[in-house]
């Protein structure tokens, strides 16, 4: 189990007592989420796309979730987003997102279903959004091909997970990627983006949220 820490933007975020790390920058969860996810990802999806395959590496929290839900009140996408989670957290009710994301009734409702909602199944969670939750590793899913838009890539940093960030990881997400998908993530370690390079991906260096230089985008071409 995790145990809840406040990070400088003042948004909570946790730590893994198995990988001994926390799930995001202490700089700030929310900002971190936001520049890496939603801004690097989401909101690069090309403006055509009316329905985005979203897939999520490590739902953790549900704070991504949570943001590509309110994010697309403006983008009015519809979204299928399918979150790998292999050991889901039961504190979530304790995390500060609802006061300080000043949720309504149905955002907050959105949250808490996103939680407490079936596993292994797509379930409409809203008129335009979709959730499916799969409790598996990462190293033992199988994943769709060609199928995903968008994939957010937020596995603990490579020194605490590095099988994880290998070649191979990287050639499952690029088959599962669609044409001109794209693969956002915090990281931006020489040995990771050299492992993205080899499955595939072109790779673009962005500067990191607070605290942070660099972050990294790949794409598939
Ligand atoms: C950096 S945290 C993700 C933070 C999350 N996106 C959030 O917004 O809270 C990494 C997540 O990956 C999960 N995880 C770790 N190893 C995994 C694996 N091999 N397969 C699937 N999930 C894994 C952890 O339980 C954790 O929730």
């Amino acid at each position: 189990m995790g145990k809840i820490i406040l990070t400088q933007d003042g948004s909570h975020s946790m730590v893994s007592e198995q990988f001994g790390e926390a799930y995001h920058s202490k700089y700030g969860a929310i900002q971190e989420s936001q520049h890496v996810f939603i801004e690097a990802g989401l909101e690069a999806v090309s403006e055509d796309l009316n329905n985005i395959h979203l897939l999520e590496m490590g739902m953790g929290t549900g704070l991504n979730v949570l943001l590509t839900y309110l994010a697309n009140q403006t983008l009015k996408k519809t979204i299928y987003y399918t979150a790998i989670e292999a050991y889901p957290i039961k504190n979530w009710q304790e995390l500060n997102y609802v006061e300080l994301l000043d949720l309504d009734e149905k955002a907050q409702h959105f949250f808490e279903q996103l939680h407490v909602g079936a596993w292994e199944e797509m379930v409409q969670l809203s008129e335009h959004f979709y959730l499916k939750k799969t409790k598996t590793l990462l190293e033992k899913i199988s994943l769709p091909k060609d199928h995903f838009h968008l994939i957010y890539f937020d596995a603990f940093a490579p020194n605490a997970q590095a099988n994880l960030w290998t070649e191979d990881i990287f050639e499952k997400m690029y088959k599962s990627t669609a044409l001109d998908g794209i693969l956002t993530t915090y990281c931006a370690k020489g040995s990771v983006k050299r492992a993205m390079k080899a499955a595939g991906f072109g790779l673009e260096g962005l500067a990191g949220p607070p605290g942070k230089r660099e972050m990294t985008r790949a794409i598939r071409k």
